[in-house]
Protein backbone atom coordinates (compact mmCIF):
# COMPACT_ATOMS: atom_id res chain seq x y z
CA UNK A 1 0.00 0.00 0.00
CA UNK A 2 1.23 3.21 -1.12
CA UNK A 3 2.01 6.17 1.24
CA UNK A 4 -1.06 8.37 0.87
CA UNK A 5 -1.22 12.20 1.86
CA UNK A 6 0.44 13.15 4.95
CA UNK A 7 -1.32 15.44 7.61
CA UNK A 8 -0.04 18.97 8.01
CA UNK A 9 2.32 19.64 10.56
CA UNK A 10 -0.35 20.54 13.41
CA UNK A 11 1.33 23.73 14.80
CA UNK A 12 0.84 26.08 12.44
CA UNK A 13 -3.04 25.85 13.69
CA UNK A 14 -1.17 27.66 16.27
CA UNK A 15 -0.20 31.48 14.28
CA UNK A 16 -3.83 32.97 15.77
CA UNK A 17 -3.08 31.87 19.50
CA UNK A 18 0.51 33.16 19.05
CA UNK A 19 -0.35 36.62 17.77
CA UNK A 20 -2.92 36.98 20.26
CA UNK A 21 -0.21 36.54 22.92
CA UNK A 22 2.21 38.77 21.13
CA UNK A 23 -0.49 41.78 21.41
CA UNK A 24 0.28 41.95 25.54
CA UNK A 25 2.44 44.91 26.02
CA UNK A 26 5.24 42.93 28.12
CA UNK A 27 5.52 40.49 25.41
CA UNK A 28 4.51 36.85 24.66
CA UNK A 29 5.98 34.23 26.97
CA UNK A 30 6.08 30.62 25.20
CA UNK A 31 5.55 27.72 26.79
CA UNK A 32 4.53 25.58 23.76
CA UNK A 33 7.37 23.27 22.65
CA UNK A 34 9.19 21.07 25.40
CA UNK A 35 12.76 22.00 23.24
CA UNK A 36 15.45 22.57 25.76
CA UNK A 37 16.61 26.03 26.62
CA UNK A 38 19.48 25.69 28.77
CA UNK A 39 22.94 25.01 27.64
CA UNK A 40 24.29 21.49 26.71
CA UNK A 41 27.05 20.54 29.76
CA UNK A 42 30.41 21.74 28.92
CA UNK A 43 32.12 17.99 29.83
CA UNK A 44 29.57 16.43 26.85
CA UNK A 45 30.47 19.54 24.64
CA UNK A 46 34.45 18.68 24.83
CA UNK A 47 33.42 15.36 24.46
CA UNK A 48 31.97 15.92 21.10
CA UNK A 49 34.55 18.24 20.02
CA UNK A 50 36.94 15.55 20.43
CA UNK A 51 35.57 12.83 18.69
CA UNK A 52 35.25 15.46 15.13
CA UNK A 53 38.24 12.92 13.65
CA UNK A 54 35.39 10.61 11.92
CA UNK A 55 36.57 9.81 8.64
CA UNK A 56 34.67 6.42 8.78
CA UNK A 57 31.38 5.74 8.77
CA UNK A 58 30.05 5.45 12.17
CA UNK A 59 28.78 1.78 13.75
CA UNK A 60 24.90 1.67 12.88
CA UNK A 61 24.38 -0.50 16.42
CA UNK A 62 26.59 2.10 18.33
CA UNK A 63 30.45 1.65 19.23
CA UNK A 64 31.04 -0.32 22.21
CA UNK A 65 31.32 2.63 24.51
CA UNK A 66 28.14 4.57 23.80
CA UNK A 67 26.25 0.42 23.90
CA UNK A 68 28.54 0.35 27.22
CA UNK A 69 27.47 3.55 28.93
CA UNK A 70 23.65 2.51 27.75
CA UNK A 71 23.76 -0.36 29.47
CA UNK A 72 25.15 0.67 32.81
CA UNK A 73 22.95 3.32 32.67
CA UNK A 74 19.85 0.95 32.93
CA UNK A 75 21.47 -0.82 35.70
CA UNK A 76 22.42 2.11 37.22
CA UNK A 77 19.18 4.43 37.01
CA UNK A 78 16.69 2.28 35.69
CA UNK A 79 16.77 -0.96 37.86
CA UNK A 80 17.37 -2.98 34.64
CA UNK A 81 21.15 -5.48 35.38
CA UNK A 82 22.26 -7.72 33.27
CA UNK A 83 21.71 -5.60 29.15
CA UNK A 84 24.48 -6.94 26.89
CA UNK A 85 26.21 -4.95 24.65
CA UNK A 86 23.42 -6.63 21.74
CA UNK A 87 20.57 -5.93 23.74
CA UNK A 88 21.27 -2.22 22.99
CA UNK A 89 20.91 0.29 19.70
CA UNK A 90 21.97 3.90 19.16
CA UNK A 91 19.23 5.86 17.44
CA UNK A 92 19.39 9.38 15.52
CA UNK A 93 16.96 10.93 18.50
CA UNK A 94 14.05 8.96 19.55
CA UNK A 95 11.60 10.72 17.14
CA UNK A 96 12.48 8.79 14.14
CA UNK A 97 12.82 4.98 15.96
CA UNK A 98 9.23 5.99 16.83
CA UNK A 99 7.94 6.98 13.24
CA UNK A 100 10.07 3.85 11.69
CA UNK A 101 9.82 1.04 14.09
CA UNK A 102 6.68 -0.37 13.02
CA UNK A 103 7.46 -0.29 9.23
CA UNK A 104 10.74 -1.86 10.12
CA UNK A 105 9.28 -4.62 12.53
CA UNK A 106 7.33 -5.47 9.41
CA UNK A 107 3.74 -4.71 10.12
CA UNK A 108 1.39 -3.82 7.45
CA UNK A 109 -2.01 -3.50 6.36
CA UNK A 110 -4.52 -5.15 8.70
CA UNK A 111 -2.06 -4.83 11.86
CA UNK A 112 -3.12 -2.60 14.47
CA UNK A 113 -0.49 0.09 16.60
CA UNK A 114 -1.68 0.86 20.17
CA UNK A 115 -0.88 4.20 21.58
CA UNK A 116 -1.84 6.28 24.55
CA UNK A 117 -5.38 7.36 24.60
CA UNK A 118 -3.54 11.25 24.76
CA UNK A 119 -0.35 10.42 23.05
CA UNK A 120 2.52 12.17 21.50
CA UNK A 121 1.88 12.56 17.45
CA UNK A 122 4.33 10.58 16.01
CA UNK A 123 3.15 6.87 17.10
CA UNK A 124 0.46 7.52 15.22
CA UNK A 125 2.72 8.46 11.89
CA UNK A 126 4.94 5.45 12.83
CA UNK A 127 1.50 3.64 11.95
CA UNK A 128 0.91 5.67 8.94
CA UNK A 129 4.09 5.06 7.67
CA UNK A 130 3.62 1.41 8.06
CA UNK A 131 0.01 1.17 6.57
CA UNK A 132 -1.83 -0.35 10.27
CA UNK A 133 -4.22 0.80 11.79
CA UNK A 134 -4.11 3.16 15.20
CA UNK A 135 -6.06 2.16 18.17
CA UNK A 136 -6.19 4.63 21.35
CA UNK A 137 -6.11 2.58 24.38
CA UNK A 138 -4.71 2.88 27.52
CA UNK A 139 -6.75 -0.51 29.63
CA UNK A 140 -4.91 -3.20 27.73
CA UNK A 141 -8.04 -4.76 28.12
CA UNK A 142 -8.70 -2.45 24.99
CA UNK A 143 -7.03 -3.69 22.66
CA UNK A 144 -7.87 -5.72 19.90
CA UNK A 145 -6.52 -9.41 18.75
CA UNK A 146 -4.79 -7.58 15.57
CA UNK A 147 -2.28 -5.74 17.77
CA UNK A 148 1.43 -6.10 16.83
CA UNK A 149 2.84 -3.23 18.20
CA UNK A 150 1.62 -1.45 21.75
CA UNK A 151 3.00 1.90 22.46
CA UNK A 152 3.67 3.03 26.27
CA UNK A 153 4.40 6.41 26.83
CA UNK A 154 5.82 6.21 30.78
CA UNK A 155 6.20 9.00 32.11
CA UNK A 156 3.65 10.17 29.51
CA UNK A 157 3.73 13.35 27.17
CA UNK A 158 1.41 15.29 27.13
CA UNK A 159 -0.01 13.97 30.59
CA UNK A 160 2.87 13.29 32.86
CA UNK A 161 1.06 10.11 33.91
CA UNK A 162 3.79 7.36 35.22
CA UNK A 163 2.85 3.86 34.93
CA UNK A 164 3.77 1.35 38.09
CA UNK A 165 4.76 -2.05 38.66
CA UNK A 166 1.53 -3.25 38.10
CA UNK A 167 0.46 -1.50 35.65
CA UNK A 168 3.29 -2.36 33.19
CA UNK A 169 3.11 -6.00 34.36
CA UNK A 170 -0.74 -6.16 33.10
CA UNK A 171 0.80 -4.02 30.00
CA UNK A 172 3.34 -7.08 29.00
CA UNK A 173 0.91 -9.99 29.53
CA UNK A 174 -1.63 -8.78 27.75
CA UNK A 175 0.87 -7.68 25.02
CA UNK A 176 1.94 -11.30 25.25
CA UNK A 177 -1.57 -13.19 24.55
CA UNK A 178 -1.64 -11.14 21.68
CA UNK A 179 1.67 -11.62 20.35
CA UNK A 180 2.54 -7.89 20.07
CA UNK A 181 5.91 -6.45 20.27
CA UNK A 182 5.70 -4.00 23.05
CA UNK A 183 7.44 -1.10 23.63
CA UNK A 184 7.82 1.97 26.43
CA UNK A 185 8.99 5.30 24.98
CA UNK A 186 10.83 6.37 28.79
CA UNK A 187 12.24 10.04 27.86
CA UNK A 188 11.23 11.72 30.32
CA UNK A 189 11.98 8.59 33.07
CA UNK A 190 14.13 10.64 35.17
CA UNK A 191 11.81 13.54 35.54
CA UNK A 192 9.64 12.63 38.27
CA UNK A 193 8.02 15.08 41.16
CA UNK A 194 5.64 14.46 43.42
CA UNK A 195 5.62 10.84 44.71
CA UNK A 196 8.21 10.30 41.95
CA UNK A 197 10.87 12.57 43.32
CA UNK A 198 12.34 10.47 45.25
CA UNK A 199 12.01 7.16 43.96
CA UNK A 200 12.88 5.61 40.34
CA UNK A 201 10.29 5.20 38.03
CA UNK A 202 9.95 2.11 36.57
CA UNK A 203 10.60 0.63 33.21
CA UNK A 204 9.07 -1.83 31.27
CA UNK A 205 12.57 -3.62 31.04
CA UNK A 206 12.68 -3.87 35.28
CA UNK A 207 13.15 -7.75 36.53
CA UNK A 208 9.76 -6.54 38.57
CA UNK A 209 7.84 -6.27 35.52
CA UNK A 210 9.34 -9.06 32.73
CA UNK A 211 11.46 -11.42 35.20
CA UNK A 212 14.52 -12.89 33.10
CA UNK A 213 12.63 -13.05 29.98
CA UNK A 214 12.85 -9.38 27.55
CA UNK A 215 11.53 -11.47 24.36
CA UNK A 216 8.95 -8.58 22.84
CA UNK A 217 9.81 -6.00 25.02
CA UNK A 218 11.90 -2.77 24.02
CA UNK A 219 12.46 0.54 25.95
CA UNK A 220 13.34 3.47 24.02
CA UNK A 221 14.85 6.44 25.97
CA UNK A 222 16.73 9.77 25.05
CA UNK A 223 19.24 12.03 25.82
CA UNK A 224 17.06 15.46 24.36
CA UNK A 225 15.52 16.36 27.85
CA UNK A 226 17.91 14.31 30.05
CA UNK A 227 21.47 16.36 29.23
CA UNK A 228 20.24 19.09 26.72
CA UNK A 229 20.97 17.58 23.50
CA UNK A 230 18.07 18.00 21.69
CA UNK A 231 20.28 18.96 18.80
CA UNK A 232 22.68 16.38 18.49
CA UNK A 233 20.11 14.01 17.82
CA UNK A 234 21.48 10.78 20.44
CA UNK A 235 19.23 7.85 21.83
CA UNK A 236 18.85 4.14 21.86
CA UNK A 237 16.73 1.56 22.31
CA UNK A 238 17.29 -1.50 24.61
CA UNK A 239 15.36 -5.31 24.95
CA UNK A 240 14.58 -8.37 23.28
CA UNK A 241 17.82 -9.54 21.38
CA UNK A 242 16.36 -10.58 18.46
CA UNK A 243 13.84 -7.60 17.91
CA UNK A 244 16.88 -5.43 18.33
CA UNK A 245 18.41 -7.64 15.94
CA UNK A 246 15.99 -6.70 13.21
CA UNK A 247 16.02 -3.17 13.84
CA UNK A 248 19.46 -3.40 13.41
CA UNK A 249 19.42 -5.04 10.25
CA UNK A 250 16.74 -2.29 8.62
CA UNK A 251 18.87 0.00 10.09
CA UNK A 252 21.92 -1.01 8.24
CA UNK A 253 19.61 -1.00 5.10
CA UNK A 254 18.70 2.26 5.52
CA UNK A 255 21.89 3.88 6.71
CA UNK A 256 20.49 5.53 9.74
CA UNK A 257 23.67 5.96 11.56
CA UNK A 258 23.77 8.16 14.84
CA UNK A 259 26.91 10.49 13.82
CA UNK A 260 30.85 8.95 15.77
CA UNK A 261 31.17 12.05 17.22
CA UNK A 262 27.46 12.19 18.97
CA UNK A 263 28.17 9.00 19.83
CA UNK A 264 31.35 9.62 21.46
CA UNK A 265 28.58 12.80 23.37
CA UNK A 266 25.96 10.11 24.19
CA UNK A 267 28.40 7.72 26.41
CA UNK A 268 29.67 10.97 28.29
CA UNK A 269 26.26 12.14 28.44
CA UNK A 270 24.33 9.18 29.82
CA UNK A 271 27.56 9.10 32.83
CA UNK A 272 26.80 12.83 33.86
CA UNK A 273 24.63 11.97 36.41
CA UNK A 274 25.41 14.93 38.25
CA UNK A 275 24.74 17.18 35.16
CA UNK A 276 21.35 15.34 34.73
CA UNK A 277 20.36 16.01 38.41
CA UNK A 278 21.69 19.91 38.01
CA UNK A 279 19.19 20.01 34.89
CA UNK A 280 16.39 18.46 36.62
CA UNK A 281 16.78 21.26 39.39
CA UNK A 282 15.75 23.53 36.97
CA UNK A 283 12.84 21.85 35.94
CA UNK A 284 11.53 21.21 39.18
CA UNK A 285 12.08 25.22 40.15
CA UNK A 286 10.06 25.83 36.98
CA UNK A 287 7.61 23.65 38.17
CA UNK A 288 6.81 24.82 41.69
CA UNK A 289 6.71 28.63 40.12
CA UNK A 290 3.98 27.35 37.28
CA UNK A 291 1.71 24.98 38.55
CA UNK A 292 0.52 26.84 41.50
CA UNK A 293 0.02 30.08 39.07
CA UNK A 294 -2.10 28.21 36.89
CA UNK A 295 -4.03 26.47 39.58
CA UNK A 296 -4.85 29.64 41.07
CA UNK A 297 -6.05 30.85 38.03
CA UNK A 298 -8.15 28.25 37.41
CA UNK A 299 -6.23 25.70 35.76
CA UNK A 300 -6.56 21.86 37.06
CA UNK A 301 -3.56 20.22 36.39
CA UNK A 302 -4.07 16.41 35.84
CA UNK A 303 -1.54 13.66 36.09
CA UNK A 304 1.88 15.56 35.91
CA UNK A 305 3.74 13.66 37.90
CA UNK A 306 6.62 13.43 35.86
CA UNK A 307 8.40 14.92 32.75
CA UNK A 308 8.47 18.70 31.49
CA UNK A 309 4.81 19.57 31.12
CA UNK A 310 1.75 20.45 32.98
CA UNK A 311 -1.32 19.42 32.08
CA UNK A 312 -4.77 20.97 32.67
CA UNK A 313 -8.27 21.71 32.11
CA UNK A 314 -10.45 24.64 32.79
CA UNK A 315 -13.36 22.59 31.93
CA UNK A 316 -13.56 24.60 28.24
CA UNK A 317 -12.74 23.86 25.15
CA UNK A 318 -8.66 23.71 24.98
CA UNK A 319 -8.77 26.67 22.28
CA UNK A 320 -10.81 28.58 24.59
CA UNK A 321 -8.66 28.01 27.32
CA UNK A 322 -5.60 28.85 24.90
CA UNK A 323 -7.68 32.22 24.25
CA UNK A 324 -7.69 33.09 27.64
CA UNK A 325 -3.82 32.42 28.58
CA UNK A 326 -2.96 34.52 25.54
CA UNK A 327 -4.49 37.45 26.92
CA UNK A 328 -2.10 36.79 29.58
CA UNK A 329 0.67 36.87 26.57
CA UNK A 330 1.00 33.11 27.43
CA UNK A 331 1.10 30.70 24.82
CA UNK A 332 0.68 27.02 25.35
CA UNK A 333 -0.49 23.87 23.46
CA UNK A 334 -4.20 22.62 22.62
CA UNK A 335 -4.71 19.37 24.12
CA UNK A 336 -6.31 18.89 21.09
CA UNK A 337 -2.97 17.45 19.08
CA UNK A 338 -2.94 14.56 21.01
CA UNK A 339 -6.00 13.14 20.29
CA UNK A 340 -9.75 13.98 21.25
CA UNK A 341 -9.55 12.71 24.80
CA UNK A 342 -7.25 15.77 24.94
CA UNK A 343 -9.86 18.31 23.70
CA UNK A 344 -10.40 20.25 26.65
CA UNK A 345 -6.76 19.83 28.23
CA UNK A 346 -3.71 22.47 27.24
CA UNK A 347 -0.15 21.90 27.88
CA UNK A 348 2.04 24.20 29.07
CA UNK A 349 5.98 23.26 29.18
CA UNK A 350 8.71 23.83 31.71
CA UNK A 351 10.77 24.12 29.03
CA UNK A 352 11.42 28.51 29.01
CA UNK A 353 14.31 30.48 31.09
CA UNK A 354 13.80 31.49 34.52
CA UNK A 355 12.97 35.04 33.43
CA UNK A 356 9.75 33.76 31.37
CA UNK A 357 8.69 31.06 33.77
CA UNK A 358 8.67 34.22 36.62
CA UNK A 359 7.23 36.63 34.61
CA UNK A 360 4.32 33.93 33.41
CA UNK A 361 3.73 32.75 36.89
CA UNK A 362 3.15 36.66 38.21
CA UNK A 363 0.41 37.52 35.32
CA UNK A 364 -1.22 34.22 36.41
CA UNK A 365 -1.28 35.02 39.87
CA UNK A 366 -2.28 38.80 39.25
CA UNK A 367 -5.08 37.20 37.03
CA UNK A 368 -6.12 35.58 39.51
CA UNK A 369 -6.55 38.11 42.31
CA UNK A 370 -7.70 40.70 39.75
CA UNK A 371 -11.25 41.86 38.71
CA UNK A 372 -11.52 39.51 36.07
CA UNK A 373 -10.84 36.84 38.63
CA UNK A 374 -10.00 33.18 38.58
CA UNK A 375 -12.05 30.08 37.35
CA UNK A 376 -11.68 28.58 40.56
CA UNK A 377 -11.02 25.15 39.27
CA UNK A 378 -12.85 23.80 42.14
CA UNK A 379 -15.84 24.65 40.29
CA UNK A 380 -15.64 22.32 37.81
C1 LIG B 1 7.20 11.11 24.27
C2 LIG B 1 8.30 11.55 23.37
N1 LIG B 1 8.96 10.64 22.68
C3 LIG B 1 9.97 10.98 21.85
C4 LIG B 1 10.34 12.29 21.70
C5 LIG B 1 11.43 12.61 20.71
O1 LIG B 1 12.57 13.07 21.33
P1 LIG B 1 13.97 13.02 20.59
O2 LIG B 1 13.74 12.70 19.14
O3 LIG B 1 14.54 14.37 20.77
O4 LIG B 1 14.77 11.93 21.27
C6 LIG B 1 9.67 13.29 22.40
C7 LIG B 1 10.03 14.70 22.21
O5 LIG B 1 9.43 15.61 22.67
C8 LIG B 1 8.61 12.90 23.26
O6 LIG B 1 7.94 13.81 23.96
Amino acid sequence: MALGPLPDYPWDRLVPVRERAAAHPDGAVDLTIGSPVDPTPPTIRAALAAATDAHGYPSTAGSADARRAIVDWFARRRGVPGLDLDEALVTVGSKEFVASCAFFLGLGEGDVVVQPSVAYPTYEMGALFAGADLVSADDPADWPESTRLVWLNSPGNPDGRVRDVDSLRAAVARARELGAVIVDDECYAELGWDEWADRPIPSLLDPAVVGDDRTGVLVTSSLSKRSNLAGYRAAYVAGDRALIMRLLTARKHAGLMTPAPVQHALAVALAADDEAAEQRERYRRRRELLKPALEAWGLRIDGSEAGLYLWGTTGDDCWTTLDALADLGIIAGPGEFYGDAGRRHVRVSLTALDADVERAAARLRAAASGPEGPTAASEL
